[in-house]
């Protein structure tokens, strides 16, 4: 049996554990980088530009599943320019894919397709299933348009699920080193009103959940990939204290995460703005959390 996953945009943050869980389990990974490096992990890096068919679409001929992680970080500040980049990086990826899928003799049964719980915008505490309406902000209007690029690519052959990612808690990457850092210098306060949801997942969830998403046949469309129970910013940051026994902080007022957003040339949205995402379809589906548990998540994590 073929075990190749190949990972466009598999060098960050949720492509390394990727990455490592499947080579854990005998598979061989190939990763579409735009800066191929010789790596001693026994994963092969293979040069792309994430916005067209080339040499690299070899390595998708006979392959398990594509996996796609591709697009410029989202921390950042959301001006015009911005904005842009953060489409066209995904929907130049999704649409190299789609014409790569198109041309192999042999395309991967599956592609399963990051996208984000951004989808449904600062819907506060409205409870989102995957079928809570698309939200208003420039980052749910991406969202938007990535799952359209995807959904509408025609891929006969090869079966699609797309997940819509939380915020992802993990060691490696995402918000939490940052908020665990700013927690250790007693700065553990709420963020503006601290009611905002953080729909969270443990990565090593998340990694199962790309897992089961390529390997069962029967999952197809759009799933949330969050945790069973989302927490107010509040909620995270007692936790997150708690995690690392630091007293109480106060809270930072929203002109002060504004200011301090700036400073830091990320959006102060991604902060003061969240939605409470439910992972309907994959609880639907049958799936067993490891980690349903904010406390145990973060005492796995930061220990
Ligand atoms: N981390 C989270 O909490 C989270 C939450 C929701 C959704 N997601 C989504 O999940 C995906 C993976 O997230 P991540 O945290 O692993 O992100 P990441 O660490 O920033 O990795 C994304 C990868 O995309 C590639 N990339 C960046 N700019 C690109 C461009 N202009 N064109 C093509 N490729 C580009 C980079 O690979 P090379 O430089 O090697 O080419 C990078 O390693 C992203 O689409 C992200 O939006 C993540």
């Amino acid at each position: 049996m073929n075990r190749r996953i190949v990972i466009a945009g598999g060098s960050g943050f949720i492509g390394s554990a990727l990455a490592a869980e499947w080579r854990a389990q005998g598979g061989e990974v190939v990763v579409l980088t735009r800066s191929p490096s010789q790596r001693s992990d026994r994963i092969r890096e293979v040069l792309w530009d994430g916005r067209q068919s080339g040499e690299w679409i070899e390595v998708l001929d006979g392959a398990e599943a594509i996996i796609n992680l591709a697009g410029k970080n989202v921390k950042c500040r959301h001006t015009p320019e911005n904005v842009q980049a953060l489409m066209n990086s995904r929907t130049n990826a999704i649409q190299a894919i789609a014409q790569a899928i198109e041309k192999v003799k042999a395309p991967p049964p599956v592609w399963v397709q990051a996208g984000a719980v951004g989808y449904y915008g600062n819907a506060k505490a409205r409870i989102c299933d995957e079928t809570a309406p698309n939200g208003m902000d420039s980052l749910a209007d991406i969202c938007r348009q990535c799952e359209y690029a995807f959904n509408t690519a025609a891929t006969p052959k090869t079966r699609k699920v797309l997940l819509r990612i939380g915020v992802v808690l993990g060691r490696n990457g995402g918000a939490l080193p940052i908020l665990a850092r700013m927690t250790r210098l007693f700065l553990g306060g709420s963020a503006g009103n601290g009611k905002q949801y953080v729909s969270w997942i443990h990565i090593k969830d998340l990694a199962r959940m790309f897992q089961e998403a390529v390997s069962r046949p029967e999952l197809s469309g759009t799933y949330n990939a969050v945790g069973p129970n989302p927490a107010t910013n509040r909620e995270l940051m007692r936790e997150l204290r708690r995690t690392l026994h630091r007293p109480w902080s106060p809270p930072a007022p929203a002109w002060a995460v504004k200011m301090s957003a700036r400073m830091m040339k990320i959006e102060p949205s991604l902060a003061l703005d969240g939605c409470r995402v439910v992972p309907k379809r994959f609880a639907e589906a049958g799936f067993q959390f490891q980690f349903p548990e904010l406390g145990g998540a973060l005492r796995d994590i930061l220990a």
